[in-house]
């Protein structure tokens, strides 16, 4: 393996940074060296200084394309943190629903913001599927699924995912009524597809096109940004969300440094923001 010295990692360091927004932080040396090393011999790229004027080349959208994934962390499940999912199931999306309902609208919008490969806004349309089962009333889903991660986003829209990618899921019940068997693994139904639209998108740029949400979900990606960006990012999305909406963050994540932004309520032991000012 390519060894990487502290003048090259400050390299890449700045061009992953102007990629995606990834801070690597103190354990940069190993990053690089295990997630880098083998786009070198890939791409047949001498060493890690000339991986990065190589990546600064406008045309070279596919070895950009390469770090952005190798280097970014997919880890997802379906219903990651179960208490998000009960809350969104018992109080978020009936309290949005009456909202709507009283407002004569029927169309919920929904932005999963960093949905890797795309477990979580399928296990957010499985939620709506459950609570819309027993009424006649059509509905207008949308649910916007995006992520900096090209091939992730690839992986999602195919929505195909292996056994044993399922088996450490929460609520068992849920895959197997809205997955179909297919190949060594299952298919999410086309009921729940067709839910979601999937895009690449990534955090730092502008992403007031999308237009505005009910429900926003951006779990377990801000811990990889540096302050400035992160409140950068929070900021935006507050503009994107309905005055009514809701928005979610990873368990293990808080916005205690962001109370002038967003106000914190408790459910069924997870935590949900609204404006602060709603
Ligand atoms: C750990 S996964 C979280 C997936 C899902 N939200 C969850 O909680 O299970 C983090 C995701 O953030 C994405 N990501 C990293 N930087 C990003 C950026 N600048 N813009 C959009 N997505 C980004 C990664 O590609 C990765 O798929």
């Amino acid at each position: 393996m390519i060894h990487v010295d502290e003048r090259s990692a400050l390299l890449v360091t700045d061009l992953v940074k102007s990629l995606c927004g990834v801070e690597l932080g103190v354990t940069k040396g190993y990053l690089i060296e295990s997630r880098l090393a083998p786009l070198l011999e890939q791409f047949s790229i001498q060493d890690y200084e000339a991986l990065c004027s190589r990546a600064r080349n406008v045309a070279e959208h596919a070895l950009r394309a390469e770090i952005i994934d190798r280097i970014t962390t997919h880890e997802t499940l379906f219903f990651r943190d179960k208490s998000c999912f009960d809350a969104l199931q018992h109080k978020i999306l009936p309290e949005l629903f009456d909202a709507k309902t009283a407002a004569a609208s029927r169309h919920l919008r929904i932005w999963s913001a960093a949905c890797s490969t795309g477990q979580e806004p399928y296990s957010i349309a499985m939620i709506i599927s459950e609570l819309l089962r027993s009424t006649s009333t059509l509905w207008n889903i949308e649910i916007v699924a995006t992520d900096v991660s090209d091939p992730a986003v690839r992986a999602a829209s195919l929505g195909m995912y292996k056994n044993h990618e399922l088996a450490r899921c929460s609520i068992p019940t849920l895959i197997e009524r809205y997955t179909e068997p297919e190949g060594d693994g299952r298919k999410v139904r086309h009921e729940i597809r067709s839910m979601c639209r999937f895009q690449t998108l990534d955090l730092q740029r502008d992403f007031s096109l999308l237009g505005s949400f009910d429900l926003i979900l951006c779990r377990n990606v801000l811990i990889y940004f540096d302050q400035t960006l992160r409140t950068d990012i929070l900021r935006r999305i507050a503009a994107r969300l309905n005055p009514t909406g809701r928005f979610l963050v990873g368990a293990t994540e808080n916005l205690l440094d962001s109370q002038t932004i967003f106000r914190r309520e408790d459910h069924c032991g997870a935590s949900v923001y609204r404006l602060a000012g709603s």
